[in-house]
């Protein structure tokens, strides 16, 4: 019933080549393609500089497509266990496959419904790249992509059971868990989940270096989140109950040999969700280094959706998808704040990322007019009057008003206006550290309230 003390080791060692691979082949590929993306149209220019020479855009597709095909090469050595000790077992003499009993068909059907959700995101972000594609168009896109994943998920008999929080147990008199199989809501959540995380990454955008680096620093949480979970040779002061096991375990000195029966399955897991967040991490860094301050690649829309749903992929798949959900608090953050405008209870310009005044060098937050499309001016609803003020309350926003006292305008609802007008203006590659700085932030509160609190409202 115990776990050998590092069966996931050669996989994690390969993983991690790859992974290294991936990173160099972007950092050279990124600018030497870049004349080829300029000469197919694929270019923006960059809002927040003086200069206005193209900067090529959607490069993100060269990640997208390095990352899937390491994936894709390195299947083989994910399921090299099932072949060694089949032949292992096997004399010479006896040249047959595998039965079907000796090959984990169930995890590569889940290995390959993950590739194939993360190849329906990359086109879609590379057709919203090409032709813009409306709000109300590609947001239902992400759900269809998730049905491969969910129907996995389906087959395995997923644990949908939802833990409910001790405070809420008797004031809805429910049992420690609520059973959601036989509604399909756990299943909306989950495909809503791929539609969050891949927009939620797009419209916190618009100054170098922010998407790529979002992703990185989820992508490195989630990494040392899973490895918290792999069977380490060392004493480990972590109980066990807290990492989601719904049985209580003595762990003892070594955690290796104090695994609890029914652990493997966990650790598989997370073996997983690390094949394919290292990579992740790789692609990430390499183009990283071409899109930070001053940018010489733009990530396009291909990059966050195709990174989006790698984390919707393996929340889902490797069962963390509340854990996962608090490394996207900045996010969160940022799409409550964005709601009224994306909803059209306020404007919503066609770009929101903050103002750039060429002669100070600073970044200032950017305005929305609250006038009709004819440019007449239009006040605010009640609804979004007491939104407004709310925020305005609150230092998320600044507020412009006209001599009736009716709001004309307001600072955009995005998290980096918000910082802008908290911190004050600043220069475009310290506003992109600020944003890394509070993701850092978010992943550390993630990890307490995840391993410190949770013990408090969750009881395993
Ligand atoms: C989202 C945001 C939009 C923001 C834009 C910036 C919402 C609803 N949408 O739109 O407000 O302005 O991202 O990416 O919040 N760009 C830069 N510097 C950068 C990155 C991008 O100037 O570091 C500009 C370039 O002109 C580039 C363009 O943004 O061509 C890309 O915009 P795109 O990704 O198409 O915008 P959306 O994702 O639709
Ligand atoms: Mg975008």
């Amino acid at each position: 019933p115990f776990l050998d003390p590092f069966p996931p080791l050669p996989g994690l060692y390969t993983s991690f080549g790859f992974s290294l691979f991936a990173f160099a082949s972007v950092v050279y590929l990124v600018p030497k393609a870049g004349p080829s993306f300029v000469k197919a149209g694929l270019w923006g220019r960059d809002l927040l500089k003086v200069y206005g020479d193209p900067v090529p855009e959607s490069q993100g597709l060269i990640c997208a497509s390095v990352y899937i095909l390491t994936l894709i090469l390195f299947i083989p050595f994910a399921f090299s266990d099932a072949f060694s000790s089949h032949f292992n077992s096997k004399s010479k003499s006896e040249p047959e496959g595998l039965s079907v009993n000796e090959f984990p068909l169930y995890q590569l059907s889940v290995y390959l419904s993950s590739i194939l959700s993360i190849i329906i995101a990359a086109i879609l972000g590379f057709l919203d790249d090409v032709f813009d594609i409306r709000w109300r168009h590609k947001l239902p896109i992400p759900v269809v992509a998730s049905i491969p994943l969910l129907m996995v998920y389906f087959a395995e008999g997923g644990n949908t059971n939802v833990v409910v929080p001790i405070p809420f147990r008797g004031l809805l008199g429910l049992g420690a868990l609520v059973n959601l199989v036989e509604g399909p809501l756990y299943y909306i959540y989950m495909s809503l989940l791929s539609t969050f995380t891949t927009n939620s990454i797009n419209i916190l955008a618009g100054i170098n270096g922010c998407e790529v680096s979002q992703a990185l620093i989820i992508a490195l949480s989630v990494i040392l989140n899973d490895l918290l979970y792999l069977p380490w040779p060392v004493d480990f002061s972590i109980p066990v109950h807290l990492l989601g096991s719904q049985r209580e375990v003595e762990i003892g000195g070594v955690w290796s040999a104090g695994m609890a029966y029914g652990s493997r399955e966990m650790v598989e897991r997370h073996l997983f969700s690390l094949y394919f967040m290292m990579p992740l991490v790789g692609v990430c860094a390499g183009f990283g280094y071409h899109n930070w301050y001053p940018a010489r690649a733009f990530p396009g829309d291909t990059l966050c959706y195709f990174a989006g749903m790698a984390f919707a992929v393996v929340g889902i798949q490797a069962h963390y998808s509340k854990t996962l959900l608090l490394f996207f608090m900045p996010q969160i953050f940022n799409f409550v704040l964005s709601c009224p405008q994306l909803f059209g209870l306020v404007p919503c310009p066609r770009h929101r990322v903050p103002r750039f005044s060429p002669e100070t060098n600073l970044l200032y937050p950017s305005r929305a007019k609250l006038e009709s499309k004819d440019g007449k001016p239009r006040p605010p609803s009640g609804l979004a009057a007491l939104i407004l003020r709310t925020f305005s309350v609150l230092g998320f926003v600044e507020l412009t008003f006209g001599h009736d006292g009716e709001i004309t305008e307001t600072t955009n609802l995005t998290i980096l206006n918000v910082l802008l007008v908290r911190f004050g203006p600043m220069r475009e590659d310290r506003l992109v550290k600020v944003v890394v700085a509070v993701q850092i932030v978010g992943s550390v509160i993630a990890f307490l309230v995840r391993y410190g609190l949770a013990s408090l409202v969750y009881d395993g």
